[in-house]
This record gives C-alpha cells, sequence and structure tokens, in this order.
C-alpha cells in the first residue's frame, strides 16, 4: 500500500511556504537593482504586467500537476501522461534546474549572512566609499571564508527540512516569513522618512517611458519577463511539490493569487526602502549587482541608527534568501524520497553532503577559478548556473508545463482545468483557454529566443 504522504497543517502553511519559495533574492535583491537600470516605474509596469499574463497562469499549471499527481516532478508526469509518451522526461530537468539554482543561490545566501554579522560588528563604521566596496572585493577574492558561510546555510537549511514538513518547513517558514513582513514595514517607515526621500518615490512610482526608452525599451522588456520568471520560480517544478501537499478544498486560481500578491508586495515594499534611501544620500539607484552590497552599506553609515538598520536589512534579505533555499531543498529532498525511496533522514545526510560540492564551482569561481569566464570577459561560474537557470529551464519548462496541460498529446485541458478549478474560491476563467494554449507559449518562446539575443548577439 502506498504511503501516506505528509501535507501541511493549514491552508496559510502552504501560502507562506509557497509565497516564501517566490520571495528570495529575486525579490530584495535583483527587483530593485533591475528597475534601478531599466528607468524606475515604466519598468516596475512592465513588470507587473508580465506577472499577470504570464506568472499566474503558468504556476496554477505548476500546481494543478503537482495537486493531482500528490508526488514531486518526475513522478508527477509519470502519474498524469499518457501511455507511451516522454514527458516525464522533464521532470529530470526539473530536478537538475532546482539543483543548479541552489548551486549558485546558497553561495548569494552566504554573502547576506556575512553581512549581518559585518553590519552588527559596525564593521563598515567610518570607512569610506573605496572602503566599502574593498570589503566586498576582499570578501570575493578569499574562498575559505565563502565556503563556511555557504556551508552554515546550508546545513542550516538542511536542518530544518530534516525536523519534517510541518515540524521543520512548515513551522519555521511561517516564523520566519512574519520576521520579515514586520522588518519590512520598520525599514519602509525609516526610509519613507528619510530627508529627501520624496524624490525617491518619485523615481519609484511615476512612469516615464522616454526615460526608459533612453536604455532601450526593447531590452526593458526581456528584462521584465525574465524577472517575473525568476520571481515566482515557476519552469522548474519547484512549485509544483507544494501543490502536492495540499488538498482540494481550494480553487488553485484562487491560491495563486494569493501568492503572487505577497510576492509582489515584498519586491515592491522592497523598492520602496531603497529607492527613497538611494536618492536622500545621492547615490545611483541604477549602480547593478553591488546596489545591496557596495551602494547600502554606504548610506547606513551616513543613517542616523544606520548600524541596527543595515543588521535589520540584510536580516531581513537573508530570511528572504533561505525562505527560498528551505523550500528548493524540500523539493530536492522530496525528489530523493520519491525518486529511490529513501528516508527523509537519509536524503538529508546525501544532499547536504552533495550540495556543499555542488556550491564550490560558484565560490571558487569568484577566486582561484576566477580565469574561467564562460559568458565573456569579466563573467564568472555564478553568471553561467544564473544564465542556464534563468535563461533556459525557467521559460523552457514553463513552456513544457503549459503545453502538457494544454495538449490533447500530454495531461490535456479538461484535466487541467478541473483540478485547477476543483473547491471554493476563484476559477480559471474559462475564455482564457485560447490565450494559454496558443499565445502564452509563443510569448514565452519569444523570451527564450530574446533571451539568447541579448546575451549573445545584442551590442
Ligand atoms: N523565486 C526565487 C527568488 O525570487 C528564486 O529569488
Amino acid at each position: 500500500m502506498e504511503k501516506q504522504r505528509e501535507k501541511f497543517s493549514s491552508r496559510l502553511g502552504f501560502i507562506l511556504i509557497s509565497a516564501g519559495c517566490a520571495i528570495g533574492l529575486g525579490n530584495v535583491w535583483r527587483f530593485p537593482y533591475i528597475t534601478g537600470k531599466y528607468g524606475g516605474a515604466a519598468f516596475v509596469l512592465i513588470y507587473l504586467l508580465f506577472l499577470v499574463i504570464m506568472g499566474i497562469p503558468i504556476m496554477v499549471a505548476e500546481f494543478a500537476v503537482g495537486r493531482a499527481s500528490q508526488t514531486s516532478a518526475v513522478l508527477s508526469y509519470r502519474k498524469l501522461e499518457p501511455k507511451g509518451t516522454k514527458w516525464h522526461l522533464h521532470g529530470y530537468v526539473c530536478v537538475a534546474g532546482n539543483y543548479l539554482l541552489m548551486m549558485f543561490y546558497t553561495t548569494i545566501g552566504g554573502w547576506m549572512l556575512s553581512y549581518v554579522f559585518k553590519m552588527m560588528r559596525g564593521e563598515f563604521v567610518g570607512l569610506d566609499t573605496d572602503g566599502v566596496s574593498a570589503v566586498f572585493s576582499d570578501m570575493l577574492a578569499k574562498p575559505l571564508p565563502m565556503i563556511f558561510w555557504m556551508v552554515v546555510v546550508i546545513v542550516l537549511c538542511f536542518l530544518i527540512c530534516s525536523l519534517g514538513l510541518q515540524k521543520g518547513v512548515e513551522r519555521i517558514t511561517k516564523w520566519m516569513m512574519s520576521c520579515l513582513f514586520l522588518i519590512l514595514i520598520i525599514l519602509c517607515v525609516r526610509s519613507l522618512t528619510l530627508p529627501g526621500a520624496a524624490e525617491g518615490l518619485k523615481f519609484y512610482l511615476m512612469p516615464d517611458f522616454k526615460k526608459m526608452a533612453e536604455n532601450g525599451i526593447g531590452e526593458a522588456i526581456f528584462a521584465a519577463m525574465g524577472q517575473s520568471f525568476f520571481t515566482l520560480s515557476i519552469g522548474i517544478g519547484a512549485m509544483s511539490i507544494f501543490g502536492s501537499y495540499i488538498d482540494k478544498n481550494r480553487t488553485l486560481t484562487g491560491e495563486t493569487l494569493s501568492i503572487c500578491a505577497l510576492d509582489t508586495t515584498v519586491a515592491l515594499l522592497s523598492g520602496l526602502i531603497i529607492f527613497p534611501a538611494c536618492f536622500s544620500f545621492g547615490v545611483d539607484p541604477g549602480e547593478g549587482p553591488g546596489l545591496v552590497f557596495v551602494t547600502l552599506p554606504n548610506i547606513f553609515n551616513q543613517m542616523a541608527g544606520g548600524r541596527i538598520f543595515g543588521t535589520l536589512f540584510f536580516i531581513f534579505m537573508f530570511f528572504a534568501a533561505i525562505s527560498t533555499v528551505i523550500a528548493v531543498f524540500e523539493n530536492i529532498i522530496s525528489f530523493s524520497i520519491d525518486l529511490f525511496g529513501v528516508s527523509r533522514k537519509k536524503a538529508v545526510a546525501v544532499n547536504l553532503v552533495l550540495m556543499i560540492l555542488l556550491s564550490l564551482p560558484c565560490v571558487l569561481g569568484f577566486n582561484v577559478w576566477s580565469g574561467f569566464q564562460p559568458l565573456g570577459e569579466g563573467t564568472t561560474i555564478q553568471d553561467l548556473e544564473d544564465f542556464i537557470v534563468s535563461n533556459n529551464l525557467l521559460p523552457l519548462g514553463s513552456l513544457v508545463f503549459l503545453l502538457f496541460c494544454t495538449s490533447k498529446k500530454g495531461w490535456g485541458w479538461k484535466n487541467f482545468i478541473a483540478e485547477a478549478d476543483a473547491g471554493k474560491g476563484i476559477k480559471f476563467p474559462k475564455w482564457a483557454r485560447v490565450y494559454v494554449t496558443y499565445i502564452l507559449p509563443v510569448i514565452v518562446l519569444f523570451i527564450f529566443v530574446m533571451g539568447y539575443y541579448q546575451k549573445f548577439f545584442a551590442a
């Protein structure tokens, strides 16, 4: 007889863990710097549009596959696919995608944690801009401390997962997400009450398409689409697993809307912290990926109570990062349990060692192996891993989920809609069938092709 699968203890648990999987570095680190780069509010509008027209339907599709099959990606496809078809091969790609995402995410999670302690100890106090930059480059230059923080993140997150779905993942994530929202509000109030904050708000909230055109509207649209996939973690089955942990009391569209609303709120509020602060202290918000690690410590240095707010800020970043790590580790553990029939403890032990080994190339890519620049001058192994996940596995995987749910050769529309609409709540709109079957896949393919064009052919 099949063993009873452990479920979330509450609906709130499901929503907060799925939101925790979505809310991560994509919201608090990637979103603000991309928004800064592409001119603020006009970019935000396009990003929101893509969340609605692409992110929501694809997330519903993933949850439907997970809930109908009650298992993780590879076996989901095996259970639902018509006999003799090969959809399950994508399940293995999903497994690889989850590992790859973590291979660089754990390192950045480690940076966040080390910055919590640096801020707490007052390491930035009295440093000028160059001094603050030097702290960041010093960190990247030394593999051992980076490995240390990366290992701390991995051990901590696997430890939480080893306690079980309800006692570990659900309990800790609920607590962490509540703290995250509280810190978010405190930091927003602090930032909005800084002198000169209004300029930052204007940049962030008043769309100026002319300004966006200066950087190229095409590029901004592409970046907005990519960001909407990344932020929702869709396309690698990371979300579908949480569908397998719930019952059929609620419609999946309704649940997806709540999760996307939480994810979007955190991204938008992160912007509300960062942009007013940048403008208040005369810092360029288009600084790029270093915005959080180089620019913000400078801001905290000049701010009254900066050490406390800086520490809170990096705790907030750290919680966002590890809520995703815990959720994706839960996926990885679940794959191992479902595919190899091992116990949770054994899955944790083996994956802990494997994950540390797999995360090493990212760390070493910044120092010992920095001569290897896989995507052109100045790029690192982290860039390569991010590129494989964000520009390939997420869009193509989303495309496969969509085709699986809408095509007669896959699971098919009838099965999908019955699953998505089971329970109380908002139903998936029937008129959207033509859109998700024919139009959305074309948009997704477009992102994929554009991704390659941008990376390798655009000047
Ligand atoms: N959705 C995760 C994030 O936004 C991957 O960081």
